[in-house]
């Protein structure tokens, strides 16, 4: 199925995701490559088309991103957007110059040729959204302009050759027709067939595993969350008992975890879960440490330590399973390197490089939203699935200062009522990532006839698309007032709540 695909190259935009996910949500598969990958390569890939990306580089300046013209004579249809549609130009003889400003927004696409495949079913002076500085003032030899904007030549082709150039971006949802672009390219020009579907994907992915592994033995780390999770059970559809997985029970988990991990994954798909309770080990080791990099890399180690014991004692195994999808791997080969969002502090739970496993990565290729189809379709329920982002480190950042069993406990009961209560307002999947941070910071309160002098904690709620950045979410303040009575009445140990109301940046998200 990957063979009817869209092949995009890398220039450093960064749009490409998107790209990308748009292409896929047609039906037909689209891999993010670096702009230098050689030519022998992606024909390897056997594409149906070819995407140049944008990029933040001017093609003048003596590093640009640059490729080899031979890709323009492969014989296989090309849509340059932005930065692709200057240096294709650029390459191939016309000419491009910095604008006199940046063009940034919303412009007017005026069709010169209505009748162009591409233009299948867009009306004329629709919206598109511009993000340049240079832009293309004579086309190469071959090229004719078909649309423009009322500051540059918008849309140009090379029919001999099947080139079509965009200066706009549509991938952006501000261009108003901008899937209709894909869409027309995918589909009018590049003649791909609708073949990418996680059904598909399973069946594939289900025969591949049982290839490559045989009769051998798999060890998968479980946490609980949606990509080990996911990967694991389709990994035991494929080979049933010859998978083990290694659940490690931190004491840092959010309530009832392992009973849910072991009753979802044990109990009812019946996997071979080794459910490690390695509470006493963790918080022993945390035992009058306050300081929240030294929390990390402690439960870090101890992690590491308890998952090596574990696989140690289980013999024969080849493969070691792990749940990377496929912005991890778009990461690691970026033309900009890696980014913030992969920060070494997160990668809680990496295992020790020392193994002499073989990596089985069954989710190398997926998004997150199609990790989550995939899940469904493999039966996992819906609350395991739609699941927020928890922390490697776990409770141990959301206890501030020194953490205990007494707070872990707090903590947890505090947090589970606001999940339930979101889930019950139908809030759950309007947020991002919710939970509570308990403080060491005590105050005075009262409960009947009584003075009470116990914790605060703190409710955070977070909205965003990449957790780069976030605003806090806009909850209700009846719904706030439901939750903050519940947790003072039925939580022992906190008699009062705060409602957190920073933004990322310059907070983050977690409080450690
Ligand atoms: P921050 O707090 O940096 O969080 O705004 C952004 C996202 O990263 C998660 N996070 C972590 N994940 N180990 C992890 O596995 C960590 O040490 C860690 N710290 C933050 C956080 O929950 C949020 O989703």
């Amino acid at each position: 199925m990957k063979k009817n695909s869209i092949v995009i190259l890398d220039f450093g935009s960064q749009y490409n995701q998107l790209i990308a996910r748009r292409i896929r949500e047609m039906g037909v598969y689209a891999e993010i490559v670096p702009y230098y990958e050689p030519l022998e390569k992606i024909k390897e890939r056997e594409p149906k088309g070819i995407i140049l990306s944008g990029g933040p580089a001017s093609v003048y300046l003596e590093d640009a991103y640059m490729i080899d013209k031979a890709l323009y004579d492969l014989g296989i249809p090309v849509l340059a957007v932005c930065y692709g549609m200057q240096l294709t130009n650029h390459l191939l003889g016309g000419k491009v110059e910095a604008a006199d400003k940046q063009e940034f927004g919303k412009a007017i696409l005026v069709l010169d040729d209505a009748t162009n495949p591409l233009f299948e079913g867009i009306p004329n002076n629709s919206q598109v959204w511009m993000s340049h500085q240079d832009h293309v003032v004579k086309m190469a030899p071959g090229f004719v302009q078909i649309a423009h904007t009322d500051s540059c030549i918008a849309t140009c082709y090379n029919k001999e050759k099947n080139i079509y150039c965009v200066q706009f971006h549509p991938e952006v949802t501000h261009s108003e027709y901008g899937k209709e672009i894909y869409r027309n390219f995918v589909f009018n020009v590049a003649k791909c067939e609708k073949n990418w579907s996680m059904n598909n994907y399973i069946e594939e992915t289900i025969k591949n595993i049982k290839e490559k592994v045989g009769d051998k033995k798999v060890l998968l780390g479980l946490s609980g969350g949606v990509d080990s999770s996911v990967a694991a059970t389709l990994i035991h559809r494929a080979i049933g008992d010859q998978l083990t997985c290694i659940f490690v029970d931190t004491g840092l988990l959010r309530k009832d975890e392992a009973k849910t991990v072991m009753q979802v994954y044990g109990e009812n798909f019946h996997m071979n879960i080794k459910c490690v309770d390695a509470e006493e080990r963790f918080l022993s080791k945390l035992a009058g440490v306050s300081d929240p990099e030294t929390k990390r890399k402690i439960i870090g180690k101890e992690f590491i330590e308890v998952f090596n014991e574990e696989a140690s004692k289980l013999t024969d195994v080849t493969f070691l399973a792990q749940g990377t999808i496929y912005p991890d791997v778009i990461e690691s080969q970026s033309v900009k390197g890696p980014s913030m969002t992969i920060k070494s502090h997160h990668n809680v739970g990496g295992l020790p490089k020392e193994m002499k496993f073989t990596l089985l990565e069954p989710l190398r290729e997926l998004f997150k939203d199609e990790v989550r189809q995939v899940g469904r379709e493999l039966g996992i329920p819906d609350h395991m699935i739609d699941r927020h982002p928890f922390p490697g480190p776990g409770l141990g950042i959301r206890i501030l200062g020194e953490v205990s069993k007494e707070k872990a406990d707090i903590l947890r009961e505090a947090d589970a009522i606001f999940i339930e209560e979101l889930r019950k307002a139908d809030l759950y999947n309007k947020v991002s990532q919710a939970f509570v941070v308990l403080l060491p910071v005590k105050s005075v309160g009262v409960m009947g006839d009584f003075r009470t002098y116990e914790y605060t904690a703190v409710l955070r709620s977070a909205n965003t698309i990449d957790f780069m950045t976030a605003t806090w979410s806009k909850l209700p303040y009846e719904f706030l007032e439901k939750v903050s009575n519940r947790i003072i009445n039925e939580v022992k140990g906190i008699n009062r709540l705060t409602y957190d109301i920073s933004s990322k940046p310059p907070a983050t998200i977690e409080w450690e």
